[in-house]
C-alpha cells in the first residue's frame, strides 16, 4: 500500500442496504472529502441504456454508452440529498434511486467492458484533500491502495427493512416483501459474478451493522479512519 497524504482514499464496500450510502455521505462531510457514489454510475448507465433503447445485455453498446456518459453531479442545499444527478441535462436524482434502477444497474455491472469503461472516471474523483469511495469493488479493484478499507454488511432482513424506510421516506412506494426478494437477487448477482464480485478486500475491516444504529456504525468508522489516516 502506498500512503497518499495529499489525497487519501477511504474505500467503503458492501451489499445493498448496508448503510454505506448514509455513512459515506456523513464521513465525506465530516472530513471535508470528495465523495464517489460508484453505484450511481452503474445506475446511470442502466438509465441511459433504457433511454436510448440499448438492450441491457449488449456489452459493446453498453460500454460505448458508458464511455460517452454525459453526466453531472451538482451540489444542492438539501442535506438529505447533497448532490443532484443529471443525465444528458435531465435531472434524474429520483429516477436513479428506484429499485428498478438498482436492479438494472446490477444487470449491466457484471459486464467487464462496462466496468473498464468507467474505471478512469471513478479514479478521477481522487483529489485533495481526500476521497470517500462508496461501492462494491472500491477496495478490491478501483482503489486497491486505499489508505482505509471498510466492508459494511448486515443481515438481508435488516437491509430490506432499511431500504424500505429509505424509499418510503423518498416518496417511492414499494412492498417490503418484494424488496427482500430483490435484495436477495441483487446479492446473488453482485456476490457471484465473475468480474469484480462483491467480497471484502483481504485488508478490509468488516463491520456487521445488523444490531447497530447508524450513529454506532459511524462511530466505529470514524475510529478506523482515525487509526488509518490520523
Ligand atoms: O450501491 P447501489 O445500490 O447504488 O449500486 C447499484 C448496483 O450497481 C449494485 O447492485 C451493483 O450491481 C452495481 N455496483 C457495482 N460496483 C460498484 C457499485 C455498484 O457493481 N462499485
Amino acid at each position: 500500500m502506498t500512503p497518499d497524504p495529499v489525497a487519501p482514499v477511504i474505500a467503503v464496500d458492501g451489499p445493498v442496504g448496508s448503510g454505506k450510502g448514509v455513512i459515506c455521505h456523513r464521513l465525506a462531510k465530516a472530513l471535508g472529502f470528495h465523495l464517489l457514489d460508484s453505484g450511481a454510475l452503474y445506475r446511470l448507465i442502466g438509465l441511459a441504456a433504457r433511454k436510448h433503447g440499448v438492450p441491457l445485455d449488449d456489452e459493446d453498446a453498453l460500454a460505448d454508452l458508458a464511455h460517452e456518459l454525459d453526466i453531472e453531479f451538482r451540489p444542492t442545499s438539501d442535506p438529505e440529498e447533497p448532490l443532484s444527478v443529471h443525465l444528458e441535462g435531465e435531472d434524474v436524482t429520483r429516477a436513479i434511486r428506484t429499485d428498478q434502477a438498482g436492479t438494472d444497474a446490477s444487470v449491466v455491472a457484471p459486464l467487464s467492458r462496462v466496468r473498464e469503461a468507467i474505471k478512469a472516471l471513478q479514479r478521477s474523483f481522487k483529489k485533495p484533500p481526500g476521497l470517500v469511495a462508496d461501492g462494491r469493488d472500491m477496495g478490491t479493484v478501483v482503489f486497491t491502495d486505499a489508505e482505509a478499507k471498510i466492508y459494511l454488511t448486515a443481515s438481508a432482513e435488516a437491509r430490506a427493512e432499511r431500504r424500505y424506510k429509505q424509499l418510503i421516506d423518498k416518496g417511492i412506494s414499494v412492498s417490503l416483501h418484494d424488496l427482500f426478494l430483490s435484495i436477495q437477487a441483487r446479492d446473488d448477482r453482485d456476490m457471484n459474478r465473475e468480474v469484480a464480485p462483491l467480497v471484502p478486500a483481504p485488508d478490509a475491516i468488516i463491520i456487521d451493522s445488523t444490531d447497530l444504529t447508524i450513529d454506532q456504525v459511524f462511530e466505529q468508522v470514524l475510529t478506523i479512519v482515525g487509526e488509518k489516516i490520523g
